[in-house]
């Protein structure tokens, strides 16, 4: 007799999996999945049953699809077989099971059961040693009393590859990323997670490539299901309606998005106490279908949101009426920068911008500092900013990658030499939250900083600082000015 785990063992599953020739799909045969053997069992009145389940817990065989309690066939309506997790070897199944074979917690409950005294009259009528005893039961098992991770575990143990068995889920699709070693059996694979997790999932995709594009959206496979890739997501109290494959979506960033509208609104409160939240503004320059802008909405803050993809500004602008904040949010179709110029040209204020486009967002913050070359020829170090309109500074947060030992100093060092002037994590209301890794030694990050005034955008001022960081040593600020004028960016 042998104890059982989640599921008995099969000497050899190569059969699972047919491999016609190198170029033909690998397919899955179900039938490899057929498994018969026996279990030790307890037959006990039906009346036990609770008590023994409560405290046999640990003892039980618990399998997908295999039911824990079953009727005996010769015993009515009045026993049951427990089943327990201890399997018998089929060539001895006349074999009377023996009670010493069992753990001790079964030992006890059986003696302590039968050595009960029971006053009922049925009882009386019945010897209190046949109450409960010891049997066996034999299971069948087959492809539908496996999960997905049981099913592709027992595929490739066989071929020596770990089982493919994580993926993200947006609504009804169920997002793969497969290693190379995996694609030749991504139908399989495919197929398998849709057989198991249906009706929930409906279609399965394999993201072909990294997020290289404008957009951040990604090449897909639809490998499985059917091809539909319009999703409605929850987030935030909000729904997200949009098609996967035209625009950015991550689920692993709603607490991100959650973090940022509760710092927003935090910070909307603190610093102007007794003002309606409908006081607070925020520009979304890479807004996306909206899963910063809409909740902000949803707050009562007002939201200008803006994407340049025209299918996300498309889905923002339809995720506005749905979630009725017309009143709050404004969509806007636009390039980043000229998005911040314009609103500020106007001379709009602003309490909060966000900008999350870690690949490049860093690159942006040139717009507030760019423009005070353009207005400068007055006296140097009065030029005037684009952004001088504004009497309380706004709080950029602005997203980035990093790769470096020392993420946050690197990326600090980075936003502070594009904008010409010195953040230093934890002073003058400089903070850094780190996200994610998002790869590994790849760090996703979110700087916040109150917008410098234009004074510290100025160039004499940005000399002198950067030769005072240099005589300190720390020349990382001064290679990243070299290394931008050259036109050397992150290139993620
Ligand atoms: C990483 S996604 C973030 C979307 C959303 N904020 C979120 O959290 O899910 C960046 C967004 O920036 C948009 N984008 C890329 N380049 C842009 C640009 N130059 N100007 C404005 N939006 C841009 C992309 O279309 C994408 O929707």
């Amino acid at each position: 007799m042998s104890p059982i785990g989640t599921i008995p063992a099969r000497s050899d599953t190569s059969d699972a999996v047919s491999h016609p020739d190198a170029h033909e799909e690998v397919s899955l045969d179900p039938s490899a999945f057929r498994r018969t053997f026996r279990v030790a069992a307890l037959r006990l009145p039906a009346k036990y049953c609770n008590s023994a389940v409560k405290q046999l817990q640990p003892h039980l065989l618990r399998l997908r699809h295999v039911k824990g309690i079953v009727k005996p066939e010769d015993g009515g309506d009045t026993h049951r077989l427990l089943l327990l997790a201890t399997e018998v070897n089929e060539q001895h199944e006349d074999t009377a099971v023996e009670l010493t074979d069992l753990p001790d917690d079964v030992k006890t409950f059986v003696h302590a059961t039968n050595a009960q005294e029971d006053p009922t009259p049925a009882a009386e009528a019945e010897p209190p040693c046949s109450r409960v005893s010891l049997t066996t039961h034999q299971v069948h098992l087959d492809y539908a009393s496996f999960s997905a991770e049981e099913v592709l575990r027992q595929v490739f143990a066989p071929l020596r590859l770990e089982a493919p068995t994580s993926f993200e889920t947006v609504d009804h699709v169920a997002h793969l990323n497969l290693r190379d070693a995996h694609l030749p059996y991504k139908r399989l694979i495919a197929q398998v997670i849709l057989d198991k997790n249906a009706p929930r999932i409906r279609t399965v995709v394999n993201k072909l490539g990294s997020i290289q594009t404008q957009y951040r959206t990604f090449p897909l496979e639809v490998l499985a299901g059917e091809s539909d890739l319009n999703v409605s997501v929850r987030e935030a109290g909000a729904t997200f309606r949009f098609n996967f494959a035209e625009v950015y979506w991550n689920s692993r960033l709603s607490t991100e998005h959650a973090r940022l509208v509760n710092a927003v609104v935090a910070h909307f409160h603190a610093s102007r106490p007794r003002v309606p939240l409908a006081s607070c503004v925020v520009w979304d320059v890479f807004a996306g279908v909206g899963p910063f802008a809409i909740p902000l909405g949803l707050r009562g803050c007002v939201v200008h949101a803006n994407d340049l993809n025209p299918r996300s500004h498309h889905y923002l602008v339809d995720n506005i009426a749905r979630n009725k904040v017309g009143a709050y949010v404004t969509p806007y179709n636009r390039d980043g920068r000229d998005f911040l110029r314009e609103r500020a040209r106007q001379h709009q204020p602003v309490d909060h911008i966000i900008m999350n486009l870690p690949a490049t967002a860093l690159e942006f913050l040139d717009t507030f500092a760019a423009e005070r070359e353009e207005t400068a020829g007055e006296e140097e170090g009065r030029s005037r900013g684009l952004f001088d309109y504004l009497e309380a500074r706004p709080i950029v947060h602005a997203y980035c990658f990093s790769k470096a030992e020392d993420p946050t100093a690197e990326a600090l060092a980075r936003a502070s030499a594009i904008l010409g002037c010195v953040l230093v994590n934890g002073k003058n209301g400089v903070s850094v939250h780190r996200v994610r890794d998002v790869a590994p030694k790849k760090e996703m990050l979110c700087l916040s900083f109150p917008l410098p005034r234009h004074c510290e955008f100025n160039f004499s001022r940005k000399r002198a600082m950067e030769s005072e960081r240099e005589k300190e040593g720390r020349e990382d600020t001064v290679d990243m000015v070299q290394k931008r004028s050259k036109g050397v960016g992150d290139g993620t």
